[in-house]
């Protein structure tokens, strides 16, 4: 049996870990594996591909990035914007489909995130054998609890507040980072409680300047000059407004910019200096956790067994400290999002960090 293998959407720390779960699994099988490129776009004619064994995955599990490339944009880019969903064309499929059919691919294990998993979703009730394996910095997937890249992008905020704490005290300064996520506060949250962070603001809290600045000054007369900031790029500024940088060639929103826009107003409304620090794709490359190698692996080879079990339209999912399955179309399309009464806010503020609020 021969199973195909593509990555999808942005790349994250536990792709490699993914393809070595993979490989392995079904080399034990005695099953041939090929890995698309590029995404979907590696089943486009002439096809763009290559046979992986398990001599090719040896040492992969330490790198960021995927070595089988991946694309957010492309033929087969099925988001066109917060909510939108777009359908791929039907030559496109047809395409597409004379590449599976030509190397006989009896299953293809798609790891993406909400959009690559939605076009997974489409080719699935179109007839494809399709597997889901879900994969996002963001952690934004209602169906698995944790999605690897996660604790990796968490890991880098960590560092960069560690390393924000020392400048921003030498100079008694307010410092802002801006950190990934999309519409999801999770990666500023943990990051933040994880990293000391004094100030956590999140797209799913609306906060109030004068909030913040009475905060910082109450710091400042307790004898604590520097504050720490983290702000999701997905929060929205306190009139509603989301800051953007510009439309991808997919037409999703880039988010980006508030971390500026706040350190800015908190100057004004403090008077203390205050400078931001956009953190970006800092969070998606480099070497991924151990956590999130094991996860990755693992969701590997929770795919290779739902192939042999023609567990077709299925995705991988992580609950309760086990790896298992749901269907996709239970997963794409819903966003979990940070609970702003949930225990972990509530510990937050417990220990004295202020969500704006
Ligand atoms: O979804 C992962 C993510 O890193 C988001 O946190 C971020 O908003 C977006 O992708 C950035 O995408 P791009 O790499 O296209 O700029």
């Amino acid at each position: 049996m021969r199973i195909g293998i593509l990555n999808s959407g942005g790349d994250c720390p536990g792709l490699n870990a993914v393809i070595h779960g993979v490989v392995g699994a079904a080399d034990q099988l005695g099953w041939e594996v090929i890995g698309f490129r590029d995404g979907f776009e590696g089943l486009l004619p002439p096809g763009d591909y290559t046979v992986l064994k398990p001599k090719d995955t040896i040492g992969i599990l330490k790198l960021g990035g995927t070595i089988l490339g991946t694309t957010n944009k492309g033929h087969f880019a099925a988001k066109v914007g917060k909510g939108d969903i777009a359908e791929v064309p039907p030559e496109i499929v047809a395409k597409a489909k004379r590449t599976m059919e030509q190397l006989e691919i009896s299953a293809l294990i798609v790891v993406g995130g909400d959009g690559s998993l939605t076009t997974g979703l489409q080719l699935y009730r179109e007839g494809w054998p399709i597997i889901g394996v879900p994969k996002t910095i963001d952690n934004d997937l209602s169906a698995t609890a944790f999605t690897f890249g996660f604790d990796s992008a968490v890991s880098t905020v960590v560092d960069a507040l560690d390393r924000l704490h020392t400048t921003g005290e030498s100079h008694k300064r307010v410092m802002v980072l801006e950190v990934m996520g999309r519409h999801a506060g999770w990666i500023a949250l943990w990051g933040g409680i994880a990293g000391g962070a004094n100030v956590v603001l999140l797209p799913e809290i609306p906060f109030s300047f004068d909030k913040i600045s009475d905060f910082i000054n109450d710091r400042d007369a307790q004898g604590y000059h520097s504050t720490l900031v983290v702000v999701a790029e997905g929060a929205h500024m306190p009139d509603g407004d989301i800051v953007t940088i510009d439309a991808n060639c997919a037409g999703e929103v880039r988010l980006g910019g508030i971390g500026e826009r706040v350190a800015a107003k908190i100057q004004q409304l403090t008077g203390k200096d205050a400078r931001a620090c956009v953190l970006g794709h800092l969070q998606r490359g480099g070497s991924p956790t151990s956590l999130d190698r094991i996860l990755g692996m693992r969701f590997g080879v929770m795919a290779v067994k739902l192939a042999s079990e023609g567990a077709f339209g299925r995705m991988v999912s992580y609950q309760a400290y086990h790896v298992d399955s749901v269907e996709i179309e239970e997963a794409v399309h819903q966003l979990r999002l940070v609970e702003p009464d949930s225990e972990l806010v509530q510990a937050a503020k417990a220990v004295g960090i202020c969500l704006g609020d």
